[in-house]
């Protein structure tokens, strides 16, 4: 029997020696020496056949046996979870001399730029800014604005029509009747409203059939074409420096009386005649005027007792004289190259 025990502790030291694999193969080995039909319990069960005085002394040595070898188990148990551990983080080692993925910042577009240094001239004179809808009814981008259906102006600005009464507006200009509908009638105000535009219009180096406008209105006592000439100036100022060259054009708008077209001279060519300025030395920016009294009676407004002046900003040509860019149709391209210059 002591024999027996003898051989089958070596046997089970060698096997857990010997055990390198996982930690099933060890749970393995315990559960055939050490299970309940082990082969040390089966000696155990031998025992009954023992003399009284062998008994007490090959008991000893079965424990003996048995807690050596739960030991040794233990000690084979720790060695396989830490080489376990140490191959699952070798495995899940994350290289960190790789270098990183770097995001490319976005930054603001060129046009968004410029109206947003249009929108803080303005805030800083006491301007509000306004919006009004891209989806406009005939009434508001015509009629409100002195235009009856048959009016010749309406040739220039042709547009893309939703329904005989809804169009995509081609001015800022509703935004004027809007904002005095929604104002007291008589009361003061001044404001700016900037916004996307369309027109079946030509796509070249300083036109596009979608652009961007702002809008100007201000109304009052006493307000004179002297107050006009003197805003626009002052915003120019701020906009393009106290050098550029500015001339105020007589022109018509049925919505303004008397009316003007403001140009600055071409920065592209300075003054010689380019593709930009169609070879005449200056570009366009903006359309203005004073406001039309009878465009103050249909918003609810007494001419005899407040007048007004607006103005329509043209701002692709604003962010192409400020920049020094020769061709508008850079701004809709989305090239990185050129938009990663601001
Ligand atoms: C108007 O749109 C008037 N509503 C402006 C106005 C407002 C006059 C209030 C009086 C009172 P006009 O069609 O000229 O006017 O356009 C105004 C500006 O928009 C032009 O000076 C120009 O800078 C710009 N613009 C016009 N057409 C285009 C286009 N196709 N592409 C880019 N910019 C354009
Ligand atoms: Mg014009």
């Amino acid at each position: 029997m002591e024999q027996k025990i003898k051989e089958l502790r070596e046997r089970v030291g060698e096997a857990i020696k010997s055990a390198s694999t996982d930690l099933k193969e060890l749970e393995n080995i315990r559960v055939k020496f050490l299970g309940k039909k082990g082969e040390l319990t089966g000696l155990l069960r031998g025992m009954s056949q023992l003399s009284a005085e062998d008994r007490p002394r090959i008991g000893k040595i079965v424990n003996e046996a048995r807690s050596q070898i739960e030991q040794l188990l233990a000690e084979k148990n720790a060695e396989l979870k830490s080489k376990e551990l140490k191959n699952k983080l070798a495995a899940e080692k994350i290289d960190i001399t790789l270098p990183g993925r770097r995001t490319i910042p976005g930054k603001l577009h060129p046009l968004t730029l410029t109206l947003n240094r249009v929108k803080e001239i303005f805030i800083n004179m006491g301007y509000t800014v306004e919006e009004g809808p891209e989806v406009e009814t005939d009434y508001y981008n015509f009629e409100a604005l002195n235009l009856p259906k048959d009016h010749p102006a309406r040739d220039t600005q042709d547009s893309f029509y939703i329904t005989e009464e809804i169009l995509l507006r081609t001015q800022t200009s509703p935004v004027q009747a809007r904002t005095m509908e929604n104002h007291e009638p008589n009361s003061p105000i001044r404001m700016i409203a900037p916004g996307r535009v369309y027109r079946r219009d030509d796509y070249d180096a300083s036109h596009s059939p979608m652009f961007t406008q702002v809008e100007g209105l201000v109304i009052d006592k006493g307000i004179s074409f002297a107050d006009l000439k003197g805003t626009l100036e002052l915003f120019l100022k701020q906009m393009f420096g106290n050098n550029a060259k500015v001339r105020l054009r007589p022109s018509f708008f049925p919505f303004t009386e008397p009316s003007t077209e403001v140009d600055v001279s071409c920065v592209m060519c300075h003054g010689e005649g380019c593709k930009v300025c169609k070879g005449s030395g200056w570009l366009e920016i903006l359309g203005a005027g004073m406001v039309h009294p009878h465009v103050l009676e249909m918003s609810g407004y007494d001419p005899s007792k407040v007048s007004g002046f607006a103005f329509g900003l043209g701002v692709e040509r604003i962010a192409m004289l400020s920049y020094g860019i020769d061709d508008l149709r850079l701004f809709y391209d989305n090239d990185i190259r050129f938009l990663n210059q601001f």
